[in-house]
Protein backbone atom coordinates (compact mmCIF):
# COMPACT_ATOMS: atom_id res chain seq x y z
CA UNK A 1 0.00 0.00 0.00
CA UNK A 2 1.26 3.66 -1.12
CA UNK A 3 2.08 5.34 2.20
CA UNK A 4 -0.45 8.42 2.65
CA UNK A 5 1.49 11.74 3.10
CA UNK A 6 0.51 13.65 5.87
CA UNK A 7 0.59 17.75 5.43
CA UNK A 8 -1.78 18.82 7.70
CA UNK A 9 -1.25 19.01 11.45
CA UNK A 10 -4.59 18.64 14.08
CA UNK A 11 -4.83 18.82 17.45
CA UNK A 12 -7.65 17.28 19.50
CA UNK A 13 -8.96 17.85 23.09
CA UNK A 14 -11.12 15.47 24.43
CA UNK A 15 -13.55 16.68 27.59
CA UNK A 16 -16.37 14.08 29.01
CA UNK A 17 -17.18 10.88 29.05
CA UNK A 18 -15.36 7.34 27.27
CA UNK A 19 -17.80 8.05 24.05
CA UNK A 20 -16.14 11.45 23.25
CA UNK A 21 -13.00 9.44 23.16
CA UNK A 22 -14.26 6.65 20.84
CA UNK A 23 -15.84 9.60 18.78
CA UNK A 24 -12.22 11.60 19.16
CA UNK A 25 -10.11 8.51 17.53
CA UNK A 26 -13.15 8.28 14.78
CA UNK A 27 -12.13 11.83 13.74
CA UNK A 28 -8.57 11.07 13.68
CA UNK A 29 -9.76 8.38 11.48
CA UNK A 30 -11.84 10.12 9.51
CA UNK A 31 -9.27 13.15 9.40
CA UNK A 32 -6.53 10.92 8.44
CA UNK A 33 -7.38 10.33 5.31
CA UNK A 34 -7.57 13.80 4.62
CA UNK A 35 -4.16 14.18 4.90
CA UNK A 36 -3.98 15.06 8.67
CA UNK A 37 -1.78 14.08 10.84
CA UNK A 38 -1.99 14.06 15.12
CA UNK A 39 -0.05 16.70 16.90
CA UNK A 40 0.54 17.77 20.54
CA UNK A 41 1.28 21.19 19.73
CA UNK A 42 -1.65 23.38 19.29
CA UNK A 43 -0.03 26.27 18.33
CA UNK A 44 1.23 24.79 14.87
CA UNK A 45 -1.84 22.90 13.85
CA UNK A 46 -4.20 23.65 11.02
CA UNK A 47 -7.08 22.24 13.04
CA UNK A 48 -8.00 22.14 16.22
CA UNK A 49 -10.68 20.28 17.24
CA UNK A 50 -12.52 20.57 21.32
CA UNK A 51 -14.61 17.69 21.97
CA UNK A 52 -16.97 18.96 24.74
CA UNK A 53 -19.30 17.60 27.46
CA UNK A 54 -22.25 19.51 28.79
CA UNK A 55 -23.06 17.08 31.69
CA UNK A 56 -21.52 19.42 34.38
CA UNK A 57 -22.02 23.68 34.11
CA UNK A 58 -18.03 22.90 34.77
CA UNK A 59 -17.51 21.11 32.17
CA UNK A 60 -18.84 23.09 29.43
CA UNK A 61 -17.82 26.28 30.66
CA UNK A 62 -13.91 25.08 30.46
CA UNK A 63 -14.73 24.69 27.11
CA UNK A 64 -15.18 28.45 26.45
CA UNK A 65 -12.24 29.68 28.57
CA UNK A 66 -9.80 26.89 26.79
CA UNK A 67 -11.70 28.76 23.36
CA UNK A 68 -10.31 31.95 24.23
CA UNK A 69 -6.64 31.14 24.32
CA UNK A 70 -6.75 28.99 21.19
CA UNK A 71 -8.08 32.48 19.57
CA UNK A 72 -4.76 34.30 20.39
CA UNK A 73 -2.97 31.05 19.17
CA UNK A 74 -5.15 31.52 15.87
CA UNK A 75 -4.61 35.05 15.55
CA UNK A 76 -0.65 34.34 15.66
CA UNK A 77 -0.58 32.11 12.77
CA UNK A 78 -2.52 34.51 10.97
CA UNK A 79 0.11 37.07 11.30
CA UNK A 80 2.73 34.89 10.12
CA UNK A 81 0.08 33.77 7.10
CA UNK A 82 -1.03 30.76 8.11
CA UNK A 83 -4.72 29.34 8.90
CA UNK A 84 -6.07 27.61 12.17
CA UNK A 85 -9.44 25.96 11.64
CA UNK A 86 -11.67 26.00 14.90
CA UNK A 87 -13.89 23.29 15.26
CA UNK A 88 -16.06 22.51 18.33
CA UNK A 89 -17.41 18.98 18.30
CA UNK A 90 -19.52 17.47 21.16
CA UNK A 91 -22.33 17.71 23.16
CA UNK A 92 -21.68 21.17 24.84
CA UNK A 93 -22.48 21.79 20.24
CA UNK A 94 -25.27 20.08 20.67
CA UNK A 95 -26.60 21.58 23.66
CA UNK A 96 -25.83 25.42 22.44
CA UNK A 97 -25.80 25.15 18.61
CA UNK A 98 -25.38 28.55 17.10
CA UNK A 99 -24.83 30.41 20.59
CA UNK A 100 -21.03 29.00 20.50
CA UNK A 101 -20.50 31.10 17.47
CA UNK A 102 -21.73 34.09 19.19
CA UNK A 103 -20.14 33.75 22.04
CA UNK A 104 -16.71 32.62 20.60
CA UNK A 105 -17.17 34.32 16.82
CA UNK A 106 -13.17 32.96 15.72
CA UNK A 107 -14.78 29.61 15.70
CA UNK A 108 -15.44 28.05 12.36
CA UNK A 109 -17.29 24.99 12.74
CA UNK A 110 -19.41 23.17 14.92
CA UNK A 111 -20.10 20.02 14.39
CA UNK A 112 -22.84 17.43 16.99
CA UNK A 113 -22.03 14.29 18.18
CA UNK A 114 -24.01 12.42 15.71
CA UNK A 115 -22.54 14.65 12.71
CA UNK A 116 -19.04 14.74 13.12
CA UNK A 117 -18.64 12.37 10.09
CA UNK A 118 -19.31 15.18 8.11
CA UNK A 119 -16.15 17.19 9.76
CA UNK A 120 -14.48 16.51 5.92
CA UNK A 121 -17.61 18.25 4.07
CA UNK A 122 -17.55 20.66 6.64
CA UNK A 123 -13.32 21.66 6.64
CA UNK A 124 -13.80 21.92 2.97
CA UNK A 125 -16.96 24.42 2.64
CA UNK A 126 -14.93 26.84 4.97
CA UNK A 127 -11.97 26.63 3.12
CA UNK A 128 -13.53 27.26 0.27
CA UNK A 129 -16.30 29.41 0.81
CA UNK A 130 -14.75 31.61 3.88
CA UNK A 131 -17.81 30.75 5.87
CA UNK A 132 -19.11 29.20 9.05
CA UNK A 133 -20.17 25.74 9.21
CA UNK A 134 -22.88 24.22 11.30
CA UNK A 135 -24.12 20.65 11.27
CA UNK A 136 -25.76 19.71 14.07
CA UNK A 137 -28.59 16.95 12.55
CA UNK A 138 -30.35 13.63 13.93
CA UNK A 139 -29.87 12.10 11.26
CA UNK A 140 -31.67 9.26 9.99
CA UNK A 141 -28.75 7.37 8.78
CA UNK A 142 -26.48 6.06 11.40
CA UNK A 143 -23.07 7.79 11.30
CA UNK A 144 -21.54 4.26 11.73
CA UNK A 145 -22.37 4.11 8.34
CA UNK A 146 -20.30 6.55 6.71
CA UNK A 147 -17.42 6.22 9.66
CA UNK A 148 -14.28 4.78 8.40
CA UNK A 149 -12.17 1.40 9.76
CA UNK A 150 -9.78 1.87 12.14
CA UNK A 151 -7.17 2.47 10.68
CA UNK A 152 -4.53 4.03 13.49
CA UNK A 153 -3.12 2.23 16.32
CA UNK A 154 -5.27 2.05 19.39
CA UNK A 155 -3.35 0.18 21.82
CA UNK A 156 -4.01 -2.64 23.77
CA UNK A 157 -7.14 -1.63 25.27
CA UNK A 158 -9.92 0.23 23.06
CA UNK A 159 -13.09 1.46 23.17
CA UNK A 160 -16.16 0.25 21.16
CA UNK A 161 -19.25 1.89 20.58
CA UNK A 162 -22.30 -0.69 20.51
CA UNK A 163 -25.16 1.76 21.68
CA UNK A 164 -25.69 5.24 21.77
CA UNK A 165 -28.13 7.84 23.44
CA UNK A 166 -30.71 7.74 26.01
CA UNK A 167 -34.66 7.61 26.55
CA UNK A 168 -34.76 7.56 29.79
CA UNK A 169 -34.68 11.50 30.12
CA UNK A 170 -33.47 11.05 33.99
CA UNK A 171 -34.64 14.90 34.91
CA UNK A 172 -31.13 16.24 35.76
CA UNK A 173 -29.60 14.94 32.72
CA UNK A 174 -28.73 16.76 29.23
CA UNK A 175 -27.68 13.64 27.64
CA UNK A 176 -31.09 12.49 25.54
CA UNK A 177 -30.51 16.33 24.53
CA UNK A 178 -27.11 16.12 22.99
CA UNK A 179 -26.81 12.04 22.62
CA UNK A 180 -30.30 11.69 21.07
CA UNK A 181 -32.49 8.81 21.06
CA UNK A 182 -30.96 5.22 21.96
CA UNK A 183 -29.86 3.21 19.24
CA UNK A 184 -27.81 -0.23 19.02
CA UNK A 185 -25.25 -0.99 16.00
CA UNK A 186 -25.92 -4.69 14.85
CA UNK A 187 -23.87 -7.57 15.81
CA UNK A 188 -22.26 -7.94 12.39
CA UNK A 189 -20.70 -4.37 12.12
CA UNK A 190 -19.76 -4.40 15.75
CA UNK A 191 -17.84 -8.12 15.22
CA UNK A 192 -16.48 -6.43 12.20
CA UNK A 193 -15.19 -3.36 14.40
CA UNK A 194 -13.84 -5.66 17.32
CA UNK A 195 -12.11 -8.12 14.77
CA UNK A 196 -10.00 -5.07 13.36
CA UNK A 197 -9.44 -3.63 16.86
CA UNK A 198 -7.63 -7.00 17.47
CA UNK A 199 -6.02 -6.72 14.51
CA UNK A 200 -4.63 -3.84 15.27
CA UNK A 201 -3.30 -4.67 18.49
CA UNK A 202 -6.40 -4.66 20.78
CA UNK A 203 -6.29 -7.51 23.10
CA UNK A 204 -8.78 -5.65 25.49
CA UNK A 205 -11.68 -3.98 24.17
CA UNK A 206 -14.83 -1.72 26.62
CA UNK A 207 -18.12 -1.81 24.76
CA UNK A 208 -19.61 1.52 25.02
CA UNK A 209 -22.83 3.21 25.39
CA UNK A 210 -24.71 5.85 27.30
CA UNK A 211 -27.21 2.98 28.48
CA UNK A 212 -24.78 -0.17 27.05
CA UNK A 213 -27.14 -2.67 29.19
CA UNK A 214 -30.27 -1.63 27.40
CA UNK A 215 -28.57 -3.07 24.30
CA UNK A 216 -31.00 -4.40 21.93
CA UNK A 217 -29.11 -4.91 18.52
CA UNK A 218 -29.55 -7.47 15.56
CA UNK A 219 -27.99 -10.66 15.08
CA UNK A 220 -27.07 -12.40 11.28
CA UNK A 221 -30.52 -14.08 11.28
CA UNK A 222 -31.82 -9.93 12.37
CA UNK A 223 -33.29 -10.99 15.40
CA UNK A 224 -32.92 -8.75 18.43
CA UNK A 225 -29.99 -9.77 21.45
CA UNK A 226 -29.37 -8.31 24.22
CA UNK A 227 -25.70 -7.07 25.56
CA UNK A 228 -24.73 -10.76 26.74
CA UNK A 229 -25.37 -12.41 24.07
CA UNK A 230 -23.34 -9.69 21.95
CA UNK A 231 -20.74 -10.17 24.59
CA UNK A 232 -20.92 -14.05 23.84
CA UNK A 233 -20.11 -13.33 20.00
CA UNK A 234 -17.47 -11.50 20.54
CA UNK A 235 -15.70 -13.50 23.60
CA UNK A 236 -15.22 -16.11 20.23
CA UNK A 237 -12.45 -13.44 18.83
CA UNK A 238 -9.05 -15.77 19.91
CA UNK A 239 -7.05 -12.91 20.29
CA UNK A 240 -9.48 -11.04 22.35
CA UNK A 241 -8.63 -11.58 25.93
CA UNK A 242 -10.41 -9.08 28.42
CA UNK A 243 -14.14 -7.75 27.55
CA UNK A 244 -15.98 -4.70 29.43
CA UNK A 245 -19.04 -2.69 29.34
CA UNK A 246 -19.85 0.58 30.64
CA UNK A 247 -22.15 2.69 31.61
CA UNK A 248 -25.35 0.73 32.82
CA UNK A 249 -28.78 1.09 34.27
CA UNK A 250 -30.25 -0.60 37.16
CA UNK A 251 -33.33 -0.78 34.81
CA UNK A 252 -31.78 -2.95 32.32
CA UNK A 253 -29.90 -5.23 34.03
CA UNK A 254 -30.34 -8.90 33.46
CA UNK A 255 -29.62 -12.38 34.76
CA UNK A 256 -28.25 -13.51 32.01
CA UNK A 257 -25.76 -11.13 32.06
CA UNK A 258 -24.79 -11.67 35.78
CA UNK A 259 -24.40 -15.25 34.63
CA UNK A 260 -22.47 -14.25 31.87
CA UNK A 261 -19.64 -12.68 34.63
CA UNK A 262 -19.59 -16.39 36.18
CA UNK A 263 -19.62 -18.26 32.95
CA UNK A 264 -17.51 -16.26 30.74
CA UNK A 265 -13.69 -16.20 31.88
CA UNK A 266 -12.95 -13.15 28.94
CA UNK A 267 -15.58 -11.10 30.55
CA UNK A 268 -14.27 -9.16 33.70
CA UNK A 269 -15.82 -8.73 37.62
CA UNK A 270 -16.10 -5.41 37.36
CA UNK A 271 -19.82 -3.58 37.26
CA UNK A 272 -20.35 -0.13 37.11
CA UNK A 273 -23.58 0.68 37.95
CA UNK A 274 -24.66 3.86 38.38
CA UNK A 275 -26.88 4.44 41.30
CA UNK A 276 -27.67 8.41 41.93
CA UNK A 277 -29.04 8.09 44.89
CA UNK A 278 -30.54 6.14 48.23
CA UNK A 279 -33.40 7.93 48.51
CA UNK A 280 -36.73 6.44 46.87
CA UNK A 281 -38.10 9.89 46.80
CA UNK A 282 -35.16 11.41 45.18
CA UNK A 283 -34.98 8.65 42.94
CA UNK A 284 -38.66 8.88 42.26
CA UNK A 285 -37.92 12.48 41.81
CA UNK A 286 -35.02 12.15 39.62
CA UNK A 287 -37.67 9.68 37.39
CA UNK A 288 -35.03 6.95 37.27
CA UNK A 289 -37.56 4.38 37.72
CA UNK A 290 -36.08 2.24 40.15
CA UNK A 291 -35.31 2.04 43.72
CA UNK A 292 -32.50 1.34 46.53
CA UNK A 293 -33.95 -2.00 47.46
CA UNK A 294 -34.09 -3.08 43.80
CA UNK A 295 -30.12 -1.47 43.26
CA UNK A 296 -29.55 -3.41 46.45
CA UNK A 297 -30.80 -6.62 44.66
CA UNK A 298 -28.98 -6.45 41.32
CA UNK A 299 -25.93 -6.19 43.10
CA UNK A 300 -26.62 -9.31 45.35
CA UNK A 301 -27.77 -11.55 42.36
CA UNK A 302 -24.26 -10.24 40.74
CA UNK A 303 -22.46 -11.00 43.52
CA UNK A 304 -23.98 -14.45 43.62
CA UNK A 305 -23.20 -15.03 40.24
CA UNK A 306 -19.75 -13.57 40.70
CA UNK A 307 -18.37 -13.50 44.32
CA UNK A 308 -15.16 -11.51 43.29
CA UNK A 309 -17.28 -8.96 41.56
CA UNK A 310 -16.28 -5.35 42.47
CA UNK A 311 -18.75 -2.52 41.68
CA UNK A 312 -18.43 1.47 40.81
CA UNK A 313 -21.11 3.81 40.60
CA UNK A 314 -22.28 7.33 39.96
CA UNK A 315 -23.76 9.86 43.01
CA UNK A 316 -25.19 13.38 42.75
CA UNK A 317 -25.81 15.08 45.79
CA UNK A 318 -27.90 17.99 46.52
CA UNK A 319 -30.80 17.03 44.14
CA UNK A 320 -33.40 19.60 44.14
CA UNK A 321 -35.59 18.73 47.31
CA UNK A 322 -32.90 16.29 48.78
CA UNK A 323 -32.85 16.33 52.89
CA UNK A 324 -30.64 15.08 55.21
CA UNK A 325 -32.77 11.99 55.61
CA UNK A 326 -32.07 11.79 51.67
CA UNK A 327 -28.92 12.49 51.53
CA UNK A 328 -28.00 9.91 54.83
CA UNK A 329 -30.02 7.15 52.94
CA UNK A 330 -27.46 7.77 49.95
CA UNK A 331 -24.98 6.94 52.84
CA UNK A 332 -27.00 4.19 53.83
CA UNK A 333 -26.63 2.61 50.28
CA UNK A 334 -23.47 3.05 50.17
CA UNK A 335 -22.33 0.85 52.93
CA UNK A 336 -25.01 -1.62 52.40
CA UNK A 337 -22.64 -2.23 49.06
CA UNK A 338 -18.66 -1.11 49.48
CA UNK A 339 -17.89 0.17 46.36
CA UNK A 340 -14.39 -0.22 44.97
CA UNK A 341 -14.66 2.91 42.91
CA UNK A 342 -16.58 5.78 42.82
CA UNK A 343 -18.10 9.22 41.01
CA UNK A 344 -19.45 11.70 43.17
CA UNK A 345 -20.83 15.39 42.05
CA UNK A 346 -22.67 18.27 43.51
CA UNK A 347 -26.11 18.96 41.57
CA UNK A 348 -25.16 20.61 38.48
CA UNK A 349 -28.23 22.98 36.84
CA UNK A 350 -28.44 21.92 32.75
CA UNK A 351 -30.30 24.42 30.32
CA UNK A 352 -33.63 22.70 29.26
CA UNK A 353 -33.98 20.00 31.83
CA UNK A 354 -36.98 19.92 34.24
CA UNK A 355 -35.03 19.73 37.50
CA UNK A 356 -33.15 23.23 36.36
CA UNK A 357 -37.19 24.21 36.74
CA UNK A 358 -37.32 23.41 39.75
CA UNK A 359 -37.69 26.22 41.95
CA UNK A 360 -36.32 24.79 45.59
CA UNK A 361 -32.48 23.98 44.76
CA UNK A 362 -30.27 23.12 47.54
CA UNK A 363 -28.43 25.66 48.46
CA UNK A 364 -24.62 25.69 47.78
CA UNK A 365 -22.92 24.95 51.22
CA UNK A 366 -25.05 22.01 51.55
CA UNK A 367 -24.03 20.19 48.12
CA UNK A 368 -20.41 20.93 49.68
CA UNK A 369 -20.39 19.56 53.04
CA UNK A 370 -23.16 16.56 51.52
CA UNK A 371 -20.14 16.00 49.14
CA UNK A 372 -17.46 15.98 51.15
CA UNK A 373 -19.32 13.46 53.75
CA UNK A 374 -19.87 11.16 51.04
CA UNK A 375 -16.48 11.31 49.30
CA UNK A 376 -15.05 10.40 52.64
CA UNK A 377 -16.85 7.61 53.31
CA UNK A 378 -16.00 6.24 49.23
CA UNK A 379 -12.36 7.10 49.46
CA UNK A 380 -12.68 5.28 52.76
CA UNK A 381 -14.24 2.14 51.35
CA UNK A 382 -12.08 2.44 47.95
CA UNK A 383 -8.99 2.20 50.26
CA UNK A 384 -10.81 -0.87 52.25
CA UNK A 385 -10.94 -2.57 49.46
CA UNK A 386 -7.38 -2.10 47.51
CA UNK A 387 -5.73 -3.02 51.27
CA UNK A 388 -7.87 -6.10 51.27
CA UNK A 389 -5.98 -7.11 47.71
CA UNK A 390 -2.38 -7.27 49.80
CA UNK A 391 -0.92 -10.76 49.34
CA UNK A 392 -3.39 -11.83 46.94
CA UNK A 393 -2.63 -12.76 42.92
CA UNK A 394 -4.57 -10.76 40.27
CA UNK A 395 -3.47 -10.76 36.46
CA UNK A 396 -2.83 -7.21 35.06
CA UNK A 397 -2.85 -5.96 31.78
CA UNK A 398 -0.08 -3.68 31.37
CA UNK A 399 -0.72 -0.61 29.22
CA UNK A 400 2.39 2.10 29.77
CA UNK A 401 5.03 3.52 31.58
CA UNK A 402 4.42 4.34 35.57
CA UNK A 403 5.15 7.95 37.45
CA UNK A 404 8.58 7.11 38.44
CA UNK A 405 11.41 5.35 35.96
CA UNK A 406 11.09 1.61 35.98
CA UNK A 407 7.66 2.05 36.89
CA UNK A 408 4.63 0.04 34.73
CA UNK A 409 1.16 0.41 35.11
CA UNK A 410 -1.82 -1.71 34.03
CA UNK A 411 -4.53 -2.79 35.49
CA UNK A 412 -5.94 -5.45 36.93
CA UNK A 413 -9.77 -7.49 35.92
CA UNK A 414 -11.26 -5.63 38.95
CA UNK A 415 -10.41 -2.31 36.92
CA UNK A 416 -7.88 -1.55 40.13
CA UNK A 417 -4.56 0.04 39.06
CA UNK A 418 -1.58 -1.72 39.35
CA UNK A 419 1.82 -1.00 39.10
CA UNK A 420 5.34 -3.00 39.47
CA UNK A 421 9.14 -2.25 38.65
CA UNK A 422 10.07 -4.00 35.23
CA UNK A 423 10.99 -3.34 31.90
CA UNK A 424 8.71 -1.97 29.21
CA UNK A 425 8.35 -5.51 27.31
CA UNK A 426 5.73 -5.95 30.03
CA UNK A 427 3.55 -3.35 27.86
CA UNK A 428 0.95 -5.68 26.07
CA UNK A 429 0.58 -8.45 28.34
CA UNK A 430 -1.43 -10.08 30.85
CA UNK A 431 0.68 -11.33 33.95
CA UNK A 432 -0.16 -12.32 37.07
CA UNK A 433 0.83 -9.96 39.83
CA UNK A 434 1.12 -10.41 43.58
CA UNK A 435 0.03 -7.39 45.13
CA UNK A 436 2.43 -6.01 48.03
CA UNK A 437 1.33 -2.50 49.29
CA UNK A 438 -0.95 0.11 48.16
CA UNK A 439 0.05 3.58 47.02
CA UNK A 440 -2.93 6.19 46.89
CA UNK A 441 -5.09 4.38 44.59
CA UNK A 442 -2.48 2.37 43.40
CA UNK A 443 -1.64 -1.43 44.06
CA UNK A 444 1.90 -2.08 43.56
CA UNK A 445 3.47 -5.28 43.83
CA UNK A 446 5.75 -8.17 41.95
CA UNK A 447 5.33 -10.54 38.86
CA UNK A 448 4.74 -14.01 40.19
N1 LIG B 1 -25.87 6.95 31.52
C1 LIG B 1 -25.28 6.95 32.76
C2 LIG B 1 -24.50 8.19 33.13
C3 LIG B 1 -24.44 9.36 32.25
S1 LIG B 1 -23.74 10.84 32.80
C4 LIG B 1 -26.35 6.66 33.80
O1 LIG B 1 -27.48 6.48 33.48
O2 LIG B 1 -26.07 6.61 34.96
C5 LIG B 1 -22.51 10.43 33.99
C6 LIG B 1 -22.84 10.87 35.36
O3 LIG B 1 -22.86 12.27 35.47
C7 LIG B 1 -24.20 10.44 35.86
O4 LIG B 1 -24.22 9.13 36.29
C8 LIG B 1 -24.47 11.43 36.96
O5 LIG B 1 -23.98 10.95 38.20
C9 LIG B 1 -23.67 12.64 36.55
N2 LIG B 1 -24.57 13.73 36.14
C10 LIG B 1 -25.39 13.78 35.09
N3 LIG B 1 -26.08 14.93 35.07
C11 LIG B 1 -25.68 15.63 36.15
C12 LIG B 1 -26.03 16.91 36.69
N4 LIG B 1 -26.95 17.67 36.13
N5 LIG B 1 -25.39 17.31 37.82
C13 LIG B 1 -24.47 16.53 38.41
N6 LIG B 1 -24.10 15.34 37.95
C14 LIG B 1 -24.69 14.88 36.82
FE1 LIG C 1 -28.65 10.55 31.68
FE2 LIG C 1 -30.35 9.01 32.96
FE3 LIG C 1 -29.90 8.59 30.39
FE4 LIG C 1 -28.02 8.05 32.18
S1 LIG C 1 -30.02 7.04 32.00
S2 LIG C 1 -27.74 9.12 30.26
S3 LIG C 1 -28.31 9.65 33.69
S4 LIG C 1 -30.88 10.36 31.27
FE1 LIG D 1 -20.45 14.55 28.57
FE2 LIG D 1 -21.79 14.07 26.39
FE3 LIG D 1 -20.43 12.14 27.57
S1 LIG D 1 -22.42 15.37 28.02
S2 LIG D 1 -20.54 12.70 29.70
S3 LIG D 1 -19.57 13.93 26.65
S4 LIG D 1 -22.39 11.96 26.56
Amino acid sequence: MQKKSLTKKVYIKTYGCQMNVYDSNKMLDLLHALGYEQTGELENSDLVILNTCHIREKASEKVYSELGSIRKFKEKRKASGNEMLIAVAGCVSQAEGDEIFVRAPYVDIVVGPQTYHNLPELIAKVSRDKKIALNLDFPAISKFDSLPETSLPQGYTAFLTIQEGCDKFCKFCCVPYTRGAEYSRNLSEIYREALNLVEQGAIEITLLGQNVSAYHGRDYEGNEINIAKLIEHLAKIPNLQRIRYTTSHPNDMTEDLSLLHKNEPKLMPFLHLPVQSGSDKILKDMNRKHTAARYLEIIKQYREACPDILFSSDFIVGYPGETEQDFEDTMELVRQVGFSLSYSFKYSMRPGTPAAAIEKQVPEDIKVSRLERLQALLTGQQNQINKESIGKISSVLFEKPGKYAGQILGKNQYSQAVCVIGSKDLIGKILPVKVEAVNGTTLTGVLV
